[in-house]
C-alpha cells in the first residue's frame, strides 16, 4: 500500500469544511444546521482519536508491538553519583506510576499541568536499562552480555552527545503536546536520581493521514518497514520477546537505537534509477526491482539481459536480508529533522530503533554485513548509538523493572 488514502472520517472532515464555507455564504438556515451537525460529528471523531488509549498493563511494555504513533521522543539519562538499587527501585515505582496514569488519560501525581493529560492520543511510555545501570544497582551478573556498547563498525562516526545512557524513556503518541507533557512529567520525577544525557525527537506521517498498515516513508523518500515482523504472529513473538527461560528479562526485549544522518545534499543529486538500485526496491511503490508489488518476494537470482543481478549484490535489501523470520529484527523507525545547519546542510535522518530478543544473534550480524558493504552507506552515517534492555511489562500492583531490582 504505497499511496496515502484518507480514512472515511478525514474525508468527512474536508467535505464538512467545504460545505460549511458554502452554506455560510448562500445556504438556507436549515443547511447551516445540517452542516453544524456534520462538523460536530467530525469533531466527535477527532476527539475520540485524541482520547484513544493504549493499554499499560500486560506481559510486555507498550510501545514496541504498538502500531507506531506519529511522534516519539527518546530520552537517555545517566544515574547520579551514589544512586543504587534502593534509589533506582524508588524511581522506577514513581515513573511507572506516572506512565500508568498518563497513558490512561489521567494526570500524574502532582501534575503541574493536569489539563494536558486528558488527551492521551495513544500515549505509550517505555523504559529501558542501559549497560551502566546494572553495576549501579549491584546486578551486573544479570546484565545480558550483548547489552553493552556495540562492536565498533567501520561506518560509524559516533558522537557522544547521541550515545550511551543508563536509563531510556521512550515516549510515543499521536499528539506532540501529549508527548511533551509526558516527557516533562517523567523527567521531572527522575530528576533527583538521574540527569538527562540526550533527547532525540522523531516523527512519522501525521496520525490518520494514511490508512493504518500503510508503510511509512522516511525522509529519503523510501517506503521503510516493508519486511518487518508483524505483531500478533508467532514470528514476532520469537523474534522480539525474550523467552520464558530468559530470567528477569522474560517478556522483555532489547533496543538498539542508532541515530543515522541522511546525507540529503548528495542523495538529492542521485537520480531515481540510482536511488532504486541502492536499496533494491522501487521508490514509487516499494516493490522489489524484480517486479510485483510491495509485499512480493524479491527474486535475488534474477539477472538482467546482460547477466548482472537485477538486485545488486550490494543493494541494501540483499545485504540486510535475514532468511530465518525468527531471527529478524523489528524496526520501529522514526524520522528526525533538526532543520538546516549553519553550513546549509540538512540536519536530518533516521532514529533507527531496532527491537529484538537477542542483540548479538539478531542485530549485530545484520549491522556487520551492512558496515562491510551496502550501497546505502554512501548516503547514510551513524552518528549515535545506544543499547538498552527493555524489561517486561507489569500488572496493576507491579512496576517496571521489579523482576531485576527486587
Ligand atoms: C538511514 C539508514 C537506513 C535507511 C534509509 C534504510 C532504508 C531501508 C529501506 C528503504 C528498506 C526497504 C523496505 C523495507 O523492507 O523496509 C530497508 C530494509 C531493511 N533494512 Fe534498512 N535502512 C537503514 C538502515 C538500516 C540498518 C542500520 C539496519 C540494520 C542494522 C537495517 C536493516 C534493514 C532490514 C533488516 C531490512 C529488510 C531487508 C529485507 O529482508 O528485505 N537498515 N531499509
Amino acid at each position: 500500500m504505497a499511496e496515502p488514502t484518507l480514512p472515511v472520517h478525514r474525508r468527512r472532515l474536508f467535505a464538512g469544511g467545504a460545505a460549511a464555507a458554502v452554506t455560510a455564504v448562500v445556504g438556507p438556515a436549515g443547511a447551516v444546521v445540517g452542516t453544524a451537525g456534520a462538523a460536530a460529528a467530525t469533531a466527535g471523531t477527532a476527539l475520540a482519536d485524541a482520547r484513544a488509549v493504549e493499554p499499560f498493563h500486560g506481559p510486555h511494555q507498550a510501545g514496541v508491538a504498538t502500531a507506531p504513533q506519529a511522534h516519539a521522543v527518546f530520552v537517555g539519562l545517566d544515574l547520579r553519583e551514589g544512586v543504587g538499587r534502593d534509589e533506582v527501585s524508588r524511581m522506577m515505582r514513581l515513573l511507572t506510576d506516572d506512565a500508568r496514569r498518563l497513558t490512561q488519560g489521567r494526570p500524574a501525581l502532582a501534575d503541574t499541568e493536569p489539563e494536558l493529560a486528558s488527551l492521551p492520543a495513544r500515549l505509550t511510555v517505555t523504559f529501558g536499562f542501559g549497560p551502566g545501570l546494572f553495576a549501579a544497582v549491584g546486578r551486573e551478573k544479570r546484565r545480558p552480555a550483548p547489552v553493552a556498547a556495540l562492536p565498533a563498525f567501520t561506518i560509524d562516526k559516533l558522537d557522544k552527545r547521541w550515545s550511551g545512557g543508563d536509563l531510556l524513556v521512550q515516549v510515543c503518541a499521536d499528539d506532540p503536546l501529549t508527548v511533551a507533557h509526558a516527557v516533562r512529567m517523567v523527567v521531572k520525577d527522575a530528576r533527583s536520581f538521574a540527569r538527562v544525557r540526550w533527547t532525540q525527537r522523531g516523527f512519522r506521517r501525521a496520525a490518520h493521514a494514511q490508512r493504518s498498515g500503510t508503510t511509512q516513508r522516511n525522509v529519503m523518500g523510501q517506503l521503510d518497514g516493508t519486511v518487518n515482523p508483524v505483531p500478533g504472529t508467532p514470528e514476532f513473538e520469537r523474534a522480539v520477546w525474550v523467552p520464558e527461560q530468559g530470567g528477569w528479562l522474560s517478556g522483555g526485549t532489547t533496543l538498539v537505537l542508532r541515530r543515522i544522518r541522511a546525507e540529503m545534499e548528495t542523495w538529492d543529486a542521485a537520480d531515481v534509477v540510482a536511488k532504486e538500485f541502492t536499496v533494491g526496491r522501487r521508490l514509487a511503490d516499494g516493490a522489489p526491482l524484480t517486479g510485483g508489488t510491495e509485499h512480493d518476494e524479491p527474486d535475488f537470482a534474477k539477472l538482467t539481459a546482460t547477466g548482472f543481478p537485477v538486485i545488486s549484490e550490494y543493494a541494501h535489501i540483499r545485504r540486510a536480508r535475514v532468511a530465518d523470520p525468527n531471527l529478524r529484527i523489528m524496526r520501529r523507525v522514526y524520522n528526525y529533522d533538526e532543520g538546516v545547519a549553519a553550513d546549509g546542510r540538512a540536519d536530518t535522518g533516521l532514529l533507527f530503533a531496532s527491537y529484538q530478543a537477542d542483540i548479538a544473534r539478531q542485530f549485530v550480524p545484520v549491522q556487520e554485513r551492512l558496515a562491510e558493504v551496502d550501497l546505502l552507506n554512501e548516503w547514510t552515517t551513524p552518528i549515535g548509538s545506544a543499547v538498552f534492555a527493555v524489561p517486561p511489562g507489569c500488572g496493576p500492583d507491579g512496576w517496571i523493572g521489579e523482576s531485576l531490582l527486587s
